[in-house]
């Protein structure tokens, strides 16, 4: 969508995955904070995003939805001042049919009211999801909230959620900034494998100003391994996804700290080329060694060396599978241990990867002169 937005992957906080309704003004408050002190908004996570369940069952007696008046005494514009006195951003959510998935108001035949209110509050991000939606096709019940959002002067991050119905990367590119090409994510590596899978297939219709969205991040909620999450990481910022956080970022592991703060990994998602990369190459049983890779500025290369084995394997990337001229020199630099495992690669380089594992690489031409 050309609305100035989403030049690279939107990064940020999501309430959904970790808190579900289980949500309060003090909850995004103290994660504001906490995006602040553990340094994660310095690195790039800025949009602290309400899901479902912030809004009062009822609309009022004109018609306005009204914040739930047990969870968000002060409303949304007081917490909008808190979220931006930070230096931080805020996104609220609403349904692209007649009730949210958790039965609130949804703004279909409401979509002008409901964008001014938001823009009354100075939000800056709307997810606008796919319940009760009265089998109208997706292509006619996304645009009107675009103009309404558009209509009201203010830019708001606009983000379609509506579960990769009627293949959304074919359409959206003009409608939203980011729009879901799957189902929702579970915390479990079946269901982030599968995502990864399927958000793969649409790489060709991403690029600035909208992104395909494969869900939100489950790192840090308990249900993946150590090396099944800094694998699901990986993959995300390599497909160019949004990097929202799902987990309790005010009490995060040292592990779940690790994986959302790599630099380096987030560098790939943000890189300015906005290309996302793919699963470029399968071997081995059941194709469970995968070298994923995508392009990069200044003619670099991400790629990732992934084992989807439960055994530990040693997996090759040849130059010829992931694009490259067979005579080329490269360097490549680890994105995990931050270090370079070569100086000068010619035609390939391997790595010993964890089952489940993901390692992932940095690949920059070398040049005549740098090499001397
Ligand atoms: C379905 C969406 O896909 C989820 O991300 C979340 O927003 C829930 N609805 C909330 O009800």
């Amino acid at each position: 969508l050309g609305n100035g937005l989403a030049k690279t992957p939107q990064m940020g906080w999501n309430s959904w995955n970790y808190f579900r309704c289980d949500i309060n003004e003090n909850v995004i408050k103290e994660t504001a904070d906490a995006l602040i002190n553990t340094g994660l908004a310095r690195l790039g996570y800025n949009y602290v995003n309400i899901d479902d369940c912030w809004a009062e069952p009822e609309r009022d007696s004109e018609g306005k939805m009204v914040p739930d008046a047990e969870a968000f005494p002060s409303g949304m514009k007081a917490l909008a001042d808190y979220v931006h006195s930070k230096g931080l951003k805020i996104g609220i959510y609403s349904d692209a049919g007649l009730y949210t998935c958790q039965v609130r108001p949804g703004s279909l035949r409401h979509e002008y009211d409901d964008a001014a209110l938001f823009a009354s509050w100075d939000i800056d991000y709307l997810k606008y999801d796919n319940c009760f939606n009265m089998g109208i096709d997706p292509k006619e019940r996304y645009p009107p909230m675009r103009d309404a959002l558009n209509s009201t002067g203010r830019i708001i991050f606009y983000s379609l959620c509506e579960w990769g119905v009627n293949d959304p990367a074919l359409w959206a590119g003009k409608i939203g900034n980011s729009w879901r090409t799957t189902d929702d994510i579970v915390d479990t590596w079946e269901s982030m494998t599968a995502i990864a899978d399927i958000n793969d297939k649409w790489a060709a219709y991403a690029g600035p100003g909208g992104w395909n969205d494969p869900d939100m991040l489950e790192v840090g909620n308990g249900g993946m391994t150590y090396q099944e999450y800094r694998a699901h990481f990986s993959i995300w910022a390599l497909m160019k996804a949004p990097l929202l956080i799902g987990c309790e970022v005010r009490n995060m592991t040292a592990e779940t700290y690790e994986i959302l703060t790599n630099e380096e990994v987030i560098a790939v998602n943000q890189d300015p080329l906005g290309i996302q990369g793919r699963k470029a190459h399968t071997d081995g049983p059941d194709d469970c060694y995968q070298i994923w890779a995508g392009p990069l500025s200044g003619q670099r290369l991400v790629v990732a060396l992934w084992n989807r084995c439960s055994e530990p394997a040693t997996i090759t990337a040849k130059w010829g599978a992931i694009g490259l001229e067979s005579s080329a020199s490269y360097s490549v630099r680890d994105l995990w241990k931050h270090e370079f495992v070569s100086q000068n690669s010619v035609t390939s380089f391997s790595a010993q990867v964890e089952p489940h594992g993901c390692e992932m690489y940095v690949l920059a031409p070398v040049t005549a002169a740098s090499s001397t």
